[in-house]
């Protein structure tokens, strides 16, 4: 993971100092400069690096030595409780040092007794002190990932940062079996008898300590249980396909009790799944429960057996791209990398796609979100603001409900999940979510239609030496029809995906600037009929992910000179139509960051970056909005409001 030493002739160059930051010199000026530059290593940015000692005091932070620093993600805060819970569970404590290529941390719980709840947050505070490189950690409850995150890099000072997310949808994971009392915990409904007693954490956390990464992560997890009441229960979480809203008490007058009440509809779409199984790597394993996938080639099964009486399932996957691939939306084409014998070989094209099979079946894909972890590009872009997603990795939804047609005759069925065009290495990992029937033990269902041509992608590369223009537009769409029958009646579920793809990487100044950009839109729709062209529900989502990176290397005072600027959004738009009333939710997280740095050897010498990030949630004109800029290290501003044209 080492790049080249610089090898930069000598120059007049020199990068403007934090305090001109607003004001750069023109680009042309730079680029000219940059010309005279030889430096193949450049064409392999971005790249990651840690944050160093004292080096960084000269333009970071005001040059003090700091009290620890805390490090916020500005998504949370609305879509959790913010009352004080009815009870806790504390999970696990535990100290990363050096664990690679051990087993995870393990712990026991026990849910607590007697106490009534409907929503439940996992919180995970944690801190570091020192040098070190951002990690990646999953948690997982008997073999089911609840939380994909990822760490704040450490100062000297130290970071602690806390990750609340809200994990009401794995609740029949969250109870056990009590000595006294039946526990009313959300959507778990199964026969106390048949609930362990005991529940099982482990947490996984790959951490390298020697002389110069000194950081060692603490960990502390903790469960909160909420009870809500009401109808004026806060929006609950990202998506509208995890949470859907509440139906007014008109609707629920107007439906009756004969068709869609309050009651079908949170059997329907809205309650916690009664069961979840992992689609996961074998427990016990050093490697944790995630597959580690090293290329296309290289996908995984797991094997799941349905309990007869599932009307509905949703297969919810997991996934980070690490090594060559964390970058993977900005790597060129391998003929490029082998060209210019650039190292490490960070290429295969733009595109990337996590999909997973039923029986070898096509079952769905996702292009994933570009999470960038506290370390990418520069490390001052993150502080103390992490980049969206960093802390709480979102994870996909595919609803596989058309598959029971397959999945229910009792059998063992294998579920797959591949990355195609991956290069080393991705971890990925599913759990499958399941409805059981409360009032009938055998559910019949069958598989209508399967249309899943392959994906389409168009590129169009032009290269001369380290300068390049690499594009590339791709295209999928499925359509998936099965109908189910359950005390709920005779279901037929249409449900169509789609999404688009669309990628440019421009590499100019022999290898010393490249901008990219790329954008994945994607499109479900599922109609719900009780009858022949009888809807009785409508879900429809759309989601869109477009980022921006421009970065320019030249020669600094003591190492190399870096330029970066990045842009993202996760924009997410729900709507849930039943009968002629529209449900809306959506929400739109943009983040933009510049800064420099000069670098030695992975390590941030000096440097400073701004950010500014807009979170914005609207859940049926309920709307929330939170600002959050900082600079040079610090808060400038952190204002929300519940109206939406505050600026
Ligand atoms: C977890 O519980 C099992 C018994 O079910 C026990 O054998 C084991 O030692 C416990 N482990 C921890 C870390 O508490
Ligand atoms: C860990 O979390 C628990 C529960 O929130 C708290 O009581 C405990 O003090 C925390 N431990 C540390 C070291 O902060
Ligand atoms: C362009 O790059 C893609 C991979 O990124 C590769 O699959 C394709 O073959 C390349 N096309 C040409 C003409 O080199
Ligand atoms: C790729 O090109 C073909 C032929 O021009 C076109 O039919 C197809 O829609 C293109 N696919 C994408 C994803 O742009
Ligand atoms: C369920 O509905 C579908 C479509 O209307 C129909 O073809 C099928 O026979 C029905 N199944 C049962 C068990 O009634
Ligand atoms: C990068 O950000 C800086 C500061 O906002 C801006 O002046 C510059 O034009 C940006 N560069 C590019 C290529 O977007
Ligand atoms: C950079 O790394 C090389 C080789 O790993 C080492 O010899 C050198 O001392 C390092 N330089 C600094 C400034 O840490």
């Amino acid at each position: 993971m080492k790049v080249r030493r610089p090898r930069f002739v000598p120059s007049l160059y020199r990068p403007w100092p934090a305090s001109t930051f607003s004001t750069p010199p023109p680009v042309v000026a730079v680029a000219v400069l940059l010309l005279c530059v030889a430096s193949q290593a450049r064409a392999n940015l971005p790249d990651r690096y840690t944050l160093r000692g004292g080096a960084l005091s000269s333009s970071y932070r005001g040059g003090q030595p700091q009290e620890p620093q805390e490090y916020i993600d500005p998504t949370n805060p609305p879509v959790l409780p913010n009352e004080v819970p009815a009870c806790s569970v504390q999970l696990l404590e535990q100290d990363f040092a050096h664990t690679y290529g051990s087993p995870p941390a393990y712990s026991n719980f026990s849910a607590p007794e007697n106490c009534q709840w409907n929503r439940a947050v996992l919180e995970m505070s944690a801190s570091c002190t020192g040098e070190q490189y951002d990690r990646i950690s999953g948690v997982w409850i008997d073999s089911v990932e609840v939380l994909r995150t990822s760490t704040a890099e450490p100062t000297p000072a130290g970071v602690f940062w806390t990750v609340r997310k809200d994990v009401t949808r794995y609740s029949s994971l969250l109870v056990t079996r009590e000595r006294h009392q039946a526990c009313r915990g959300g959507g778990a409904r199964r026969r106390r008898d048949t609930l362990p007693k005991l529940r099982h954490v482990w947490v996984m956390l790959e951490n390298i300590v020697d002389d110069v990464y000194t950081g060692i992560y603490h960990l502390n997890l903790t469960l909160h249980f909420y009870q809500e009441g009401g109808d004026q229960a806060p929006p609950r979480s990202r998506s509208l396909l995890e949470a859907p809203p509440r139906l007014p008490p008109l609707l629920i007058e107007q439906f009756g009790t004969g068709s869609l009440n309050q009651e079908r509809l949170d059997l329907l779409v809205s309650k916690p799944a009664d069961l979840i199984l992992p689609v996961s790597h074998d427990k016990g394993s050093n490697e944790g429960f995630w597959f580690r996938i090293q290329r296309e080639a290289d996908a995984r099964t797991g094997n799941v057996q349905i309990p007869k009486h599932a009307y509905r399932a949703v297969l919810e996957i997991y996934a980070s791209a690490h090594g060559d691939d964390e970058f993977w939306y900005s790597n060129p084409p391998s003929y490029y990398i082998d060209q210019n014998r650039i190292t490490p070989r960070r290429g295969n094209g733009a595109f990337r796609e996590v999909y997973a099979t039923i029986d070898g079946l096509y079952a769905g894909s996702v292009v994933p979100f570009p999470v960038v972890f506290t370390g990418g590009f520069n490390p001052l872009l993150w502080a103390p603001v992490v980049a969206i997603g960093a802390f709480d990795l979102p994870s996909y939804s595919l609803d596989v409900t058309p598959f029971l047609g397959i999945l229910l005759n009792g059998n063992t069925h294998r579920v797959g999940l591949g990355v195609s065009y991956g290069i080393p290495f991705w971890l990925v990992g599913a759990n499958l979510h399941l409805w059981l029937d409360p009032q009938s033990n055998s559910v019949s269902a069958h598989f209508l239609k399967h249309q899943a041509p392959p994906v389409s992608i168009n590129y169009s590369n032009k290269s001369q030496n380290l300068d390049g223009q690499f594009k590339l537009e791709a295209e999928r769409v499925a359509h998936f029809e099965g109908w189910v029958r359950s005390s709920l009646g005779n279901l037929t579920y249409f449900l169509d995906q789609q999404y688009k793809f669309r990628s440019s990487i421009s590499i100019e100044n022999n290898g010393n600037t490249k901008e990219v950009y790329s954008k994945a839109k994607f499109k479900t729709d599922m109609r719900i009929e009780d009858a022949p062209n009888v809807i009785l529900a409508r879900l429809y989502h759309k989601a869109k992910y477009p980022i921006t990176v421009y970065t320019a290397a030249g020669p600094g005072q003591q190492g190399t000179y870096l330029r970066t600027n990045v842009s993202h959004t996760m924009y997410e738009k729900g709507a849930l139509t039943v009968g002629s009333t529209i449900f809306l939710n959506s929400f739109a997280h943009s983040q933009n960051s510049q800064g420099w740095m000069e670098y030695k050897n992975h390590s941030v010498l000096s440097g400073s970056a701004s950010s500014q990030q807009t979170y914005k949630h609207n859940d049926n004109g309920i709307c929330y909005i939170r600002i959050v800029n900082a600079e040079g290290g610090n808060l400038l501003r952190d204002q929300s409001s519940t109206d939406c044209h505050f600026a």
